[in-house]
């Protein structure tokens, strides 16, 4: 089976083990512009503005010196793929190795599947597309735990937020 256009409201995971057991890619680009894509495994997904009810939105994390975050930059949308468990060690590769030194797209043996303006992956089981709707640094000032800031961040390379609204969303239930 091939991924299926599905309501976002059917879709029926668990965010937690979703995004920090199984991981996700984040990818953005297209095939014209140049795409390039990494392994996350923090995010959120839930509902915030819009009228009346939530705007269905996810929330993702990335670091400064990240090859993609130049192309969530510079892009409207980008995509998260999840994958079936067989695929962990692609993503295990695809987050220690960067795009600037080389195609490790074709190295980690996924398939891109190009959209007009963005980009996901033919072995995913799910895809959210988002649209960019707001982006900004964490701030220092912000932590009320400065642990998190001792732990995470000694070259406070602190990570930068990005809220997408999910436009589209993709399904294959046949894939495990
Ligand atoms: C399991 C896992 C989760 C990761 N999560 C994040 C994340 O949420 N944010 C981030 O900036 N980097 C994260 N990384 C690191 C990037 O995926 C990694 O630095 C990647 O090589 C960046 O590739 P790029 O330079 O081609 O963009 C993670 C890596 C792994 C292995």
């Amino acid at each position: 089976m091939a991924l299926k256009k599905i309501d976002i409201k059917e879709l029926t995971v668990n965010p937690m083990t979703l995004i920090s057991d199984e991981w996700l890619l984040i990818t953005a680009g297209n095939q014209e512009r140049g795409y390039n894509t990494m392994t996350a495994c923090w995010g959120h997904m839930g509902a915030i503005w819009g009228q009346g009810k939530g705007l269905p939105t996810t929330v993702i994390y990335i670091r400064p010196q990240r090859y993609t975050k130049e192309f969530i930059d510079w892009e409207q949308l980008y995509t998260l793929s999840f994958f079936p468990k067989k695929y962990k060690k692609a993503l295990a590769y695809l987050g220690t190795h960067s795009g600037r030194d080389g195609d490790k797209i074709s190295e980690a043996g996924l398939t891109p599947v190009f959209g007009t303006d963005s980009t996901w992956f033919e072995e995913a089981k799910l895809v959210l597309v988002c649209r960019k709707l707001y982006h900004a640094p964490l701030l220092e000032e912000g932590f009320t735990d400065r642990q998190i800031v001792e732990r995470n961040y000694p070259e406070r390379d602190f990570h930068e937020m990005y809220i997408g609204e999910i436009v589209a969303a993709y399904f294959d239930s046949d894939k495990e």
